[in-house]
């Protein structure tokens, strides 16, 4: 573990009880598009047959989509997170100074609850990247970051890990005599793939 985590432990003392690991928040690509259609791809440049071959075992239909894509999934739905209920959690015992220790069922009730309020699902959405990548639609992740899932507040579901779709990207570069060369080049997009309870930066 390097310094960096290390500091943002010692920042987020308060909230280490409940959640010991703390996440980087990842860098979402930015993209500053010239609006100029001049560097749009035309229908002969989006000839399905040759991208699909272009992009071979990169295509992900899981993820991708040529044409807009119905309604979102359900994945974010899930009553209870999956896996078995972490550690941290299971030993908790919630007796408090001054307070009736809780009952095995009363426990167990506490348990799955905080497991739920903390558990970070990824969440998925299609997003439409512009005619100038090709598939245009890709199922992003995000995190769910409206409410805090500490006890005490104050961590938020942030991105913790990220995986890359590779996509094709239409670029265009003036030639030397005049005009534009373009041409779809495969280009690596991050999504974010886990979320992580953590501290907000
Ligand atoms: C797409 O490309 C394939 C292979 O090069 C070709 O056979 C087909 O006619 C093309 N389709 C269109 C609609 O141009």
């Amino acid at each position: 573990m390097g310094n960096k985590s290390t500091e943002r432990r010692g920042a987020c003392q308060h909230y280490y009880l409940l959640r010991p690991v703390p996440s980087d928040s990842l860098p979402v690509m930015d993209l500053l598009e010239d609006p100029d259609p001049a560097l749009d791809p035309k229908d002969r440049d989006l000839n399905e047959t040759e991208l699909r071959a272009r992009l071979g075992a990169h295509f992900d239909a899981h993820f991708m989509a040529v044409s807009a894509p119905g309604a979102a999934d359900t994945d974010a739905s899930r009553l209870r997170p999956p896996g078995p209920m972490p550690r941290d959690i299971r030993t908790l015992d919630f007796e408090l100074p001054g307070w009736k220790k809780p009952s095995k069922k009363m426990r167990r009730r506490l348990q799955l609850w905080l497991w739920s309020y903390t558990f970070c699902p990824v969440v998925y959405a299609w997003q439409d990247l512009g005619s100038r990548f090709w598939p245009r639609y890709v199922k992003v992740g995000s995190c769910a970051s409206k409410r805090s899932c500490s006890v005490p507040e104050g961590m938020v579901c942030s991105p913790a890990k990220s995986a890359h779709l590779t996509l094709l990207r239409w670029y265009c570069i003036p030639r030397k005599a005049g005009g534009l060369r373009c041409l779809w080049i495969p280009v690596q997009y991050p999504v974010i793939s886990e979320c992580k309870c953590a501290c907000s930066t």
